[in-house]
């Protein structure tokens, strides 16, 4: 697939700053069916290490939080600096998701790559924690890794290469998502789809050096991606 935007990202960081599968193509990829305005005030919700927030606030022209858990916000703020961005185009934060400290209906939208499985599992947390921060029309825009099946109940020895049950009890496949999100009052899921990029995400991912994509090397090459996807999740605040 062609990442006119993604591309302009030096390999050696995304080697470097890559958490999981290529995010930054996963986020052009999710973002470019959609086409928020520049200028949108935009949430990016576990945001690693940034890459994602970059894309959208260099690429995309959008004034973006980048809010996440683990990653240091002094450190994101020197790469955001290094990526030619200001304190006026980009703010890092540390921050869970589940106590955001926003305004109601703060956001244009939320964007959410490779993160939400994280800490959206509880049915109740759409509507509790994030979806008040939504401006009404405002969008919600999801990147999920996700199962085509669920198959937790038999799981493939491919899957158990790299990952313990538990750990795979973070990825659903779309039926399980959809009435996930669908039980929320107040969104409406404008669309779900397995994302096409999937593949080569994964393949950037592995080729990484590092422990954590070591590790998932051993179940891509023994055929995990037969089993896994990534669900792309379009949703608009009524
Ligand atoms: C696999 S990484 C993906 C990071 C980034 N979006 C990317 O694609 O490179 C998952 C991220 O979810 C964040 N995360 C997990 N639980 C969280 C929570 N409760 N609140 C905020 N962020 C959380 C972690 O800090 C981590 O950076």
């Amino acid at each position: 697939m062609d990442f006119p935007k993604s591309s302009t990202f030096p390999p050696s960081i995304v080697l470097e700053k890559s958490m999981g599968p290529n995010p930054l193509k996963l986020c052009e990829e999710l973002l470019d069916g959609v086409g928020l305005p520049a200028g949108s005030v935009v949430l990016d919700l576990g945001s690693g290490t940034g890459l994602t927030s970059v894309l959208m606030a260099r690429e995309y022209g959008l004034m973006v939080y980048a809010a996440d858990l683990w990653s240091e916000p002094g450190e994101n703020m020197r790469f955001f600096e290094g990526m030619g961005l200001t304190n006026r185009q980009i703010v890092p934060l540390k921050v869970d998701a589940t106590a955001l400290p926003f305004a109601t209906e703060f956001f244009d939208a939320v964007v959410s790559v490779d993160s939400y499985n994280y800490f959206g599992r509880d049915p109740a947390y759409l509507g509790t924690c994030l979806l008040p921060l939504v401006r009404r029309g405002g969008m919600l825009l999801f990147s999920i890794p996700g199962m085509v099946r669920d198959c937790h109940d038999d799981l493939p020895a491919c899957l158990l290469a790299s990952w313990t049950p538990e750990q795979l009890d973070y990825m659903h496949d779309m039926v399980w998502w959809r009435r996930n999100l669908e039980q929320t009052e107040g969104v409406q899921v404008v669309d779900m789809h397995e994302m096409a990029c999937t593949a080569e995400a994964w393949a950037d991912w592995i080729a990484c050096d590092n422990d954590y994509a070591r590790g998932d090397r051993a179940a891509v090459e023994a055929g995990a991606l037969d089993y896994l996807n990534t669900i792309a999740v379009v949703m608009r605040r009524r």
